[in-house]
């Protein structure tokens, strides 16, 4: 058996903190098409595909053109939002955390994002270089809560779902990876993320040990 193990993380609000900007996105589209939204019902928007995340934002299914359009718009405010991204963005712990486990060599890192934009974040940030492999929201069929994001991820990084821990800031996020039989840490609050294995504020909460005991 493989002894390496691998770290899956999602990128949206635990690598950098650009969950705010997707919800000043769907605002400002809301606002433009006069649907109520606020931060509570962003929350069940988080890690949702942008076409899941629109149909769950009006709570009904309006025309294919309507949907491309609404998706358009909605990606065009958050490219805006987006466009001075810097390293500021990044999370406490996190660039820490990637470049620890980097070295430390036992461990494969993966991202799995639901974000068509994702490479584009890490490219702007020059962060690529920390992980083995990613998966965006381009090469899946079907976004989180479905396990295929999370299973390709193990699979470009040669491990079994049992060799992978999860690090999600996401309820659908976490019960992905559930489905997938991986491990999970939840990045945020507790009460939203009680289904994980474990809850931390951010990655500076963390170490090797921590994940090392997941797996004990
Ligand atoms: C996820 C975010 O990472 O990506 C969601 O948590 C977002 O809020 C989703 O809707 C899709 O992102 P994009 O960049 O493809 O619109
Ligand atoms: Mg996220």
């Amino acid at each position: 058996m493989n002894k390496m193990k691998g770290i899956i993380y999602d990128l949206d609000g635990v690598i950098v903190d650009t969950a705010q900007y997707h919800y000043l996105g769907w605002k400002k589209l809301a606002d433009h098409i006069h649907v109520e939204f606020d931060e509570k019902k962003n929350e069940k928007l988080k890690g949702l595909s942008r076409r899941d995340s629109l149909l769950a934002m009006l709570g009904r299914v309006p025309d294919e053109e309507q949907i491309k359009k609404w998706c358009e718009m909605k990606n065009r405010f958050y490219l805006e939002f987006i466009r001075k991204l810097d390293v500021s963005v990044i999370l406490p712990g996190a660039a820490d955390f990637l470049e620890t486990v980097r070295k430390n060599g036992s461990w494969k890192q993966a991202l799995a994002s639901s974000s068509r934009n994702a490479r584009l974040i890490l490219k702007k940030l020059g962060i690529e270089r920390f992980f083995d492999a990613v998966v965006d929201g381009t090469e899946v069929e079907r976004a989180k809560p479905d396990p295929r994001i999370f299973l390709k991820a193990a699979l470009k990084l040669q491990l079994q779902p049992d060799q992978v821990v999860v690090v999600e800031d996401a309820e659908s996020g976490i019960r992905a990876a559930q489905a997938a039989g991986m491990k999970t840490i939840g990045i945020g609050r507790p009460d939203l993320l009680s289904r994980a294995n474990l809850v931390v504020k951010d990655l500076s909460c963390i170490s090797l040990a921590t994940l090392e005991g997941l797996f004990r």
